[in-house]
């Protein structure tokens, strides 16, 4: 069993394999302060290696949002350096987030907006409930996405409709954002959290290894420096050494379920 580490704007918990993190400031609708963007840091970085967890749901606390953006109050009298070093580090987070080997869904069950839809988009998947909204609101205040929103948008949902969101600053309820490939599912509040679990506990069927090697390959396609192909390639080759392979052929060809030890 994992040892429980306690935070201070978010609340964590792992059951059955899953780990579950709410970010705990409803009464600003779980705007990202600093120390939230440190706290959804660390958590995400505790499961890298916990052969305990095979995967990860984020979301808000409260009916109301997942994310209102970063902490407008707090970032207000920012120097040029001060927004800079944020921008940065917020760009970490989400970057550890996304290179998790273990699959993160945001489960959004409210507002997602500015940094609450980048944080939303650093996610391997989305699901939405009915009530979700998404948008980046930056413009309004004289400023852009700095959580990497013009680079996830983009690729999310393509240039020319991320643009018209980025200048507009127009917000998008859940089904518009299905319809844009922005989110995976639209299910009831109720449901939200459920969907998630079910999505998870598919996946958690399968071989650890090669869930790790999809996301690592898939990261790969974005990332400027290296050629996603030879990654797979490479990927695909060391599998042949490894018993999670084995076990998966050997299942089928005994026409038998596979039990992955992911190694
Ligand atoms: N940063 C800091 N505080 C925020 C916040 C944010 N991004 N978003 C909401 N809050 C705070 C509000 O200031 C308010 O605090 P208060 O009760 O101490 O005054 C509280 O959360 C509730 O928000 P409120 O605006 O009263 O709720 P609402 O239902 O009327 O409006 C929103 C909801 C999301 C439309 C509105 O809060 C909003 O536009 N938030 C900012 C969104 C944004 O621009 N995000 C990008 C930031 S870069």
């Amino acid at each position: 069993m994992t040892a429980q580490v306690m935070y201070q704007t978010i609340l964590t918990k792992q059951e059955n394999e899953i780990f579950y993190i709410t970010i705990n400031r409803e009464q600003k609708l779980n705007a990202l302060n600093i120390q939230t963007l440190t706290d959804i840091k660390n958590a995400v970085l505790s499961v890298y290696e916990d052969g305990n967890v095979r995967g990860v749901i984020i979301t808000g606390a409260g009916p109301k949002a997942f994310a209102a953006g970063a902490d407008i109050e707090e970032f207000s009298n920012f120097s040029v350096e001060e927004g800079t070093r944020l921008s940065a580090e917020g760009h970490a987070v989400l970057k550890a987030i996304d290179h998790c080997p273990k699959p993160i869904i945001a489960a959004v069950n409210g507002f997602a907006l500015g940094g609450g839809n980048e944080l939303a988009m650093s996610c391997h998947i989305r699901v939405a409930s009915e009530n979700a909204k998404f948008g980046q609101p930056e413009v309004n205040l004289g400023i852009t996405p700095g959580y990497a929103g013009t680079q996830r948008l983009a690729q999310l949902i393509g240039k020319g409709r991320a643009l018209e969101l980025l200048m507009t600053g127009e917000s998008i309820n859940a089904t518009e954002a299905h319809r844009l490939g922005l989110v995976n599912h639209v299910v009831s509040a109720d449901q939200l959290i459920t969907k998630c679990e079910e999505i998870l506990n598919k996946i958690k069927t399968k071989s650890p290894l090669a869930i790790s090697s999809v996301i690592r390959c898939v990261n790969a396609y974005y990332e400027k420096r290296v050629d996603g192909n030879d990654v797979e390639i490479n990927e695909f080759g060391n599998f042949f050494g490894s018993e999670d392979f084995k076990e998966g052929t050997q299942a089928f060809l005994t026409k038998r379920p596979a039990k992955f030890m992911g190694k």
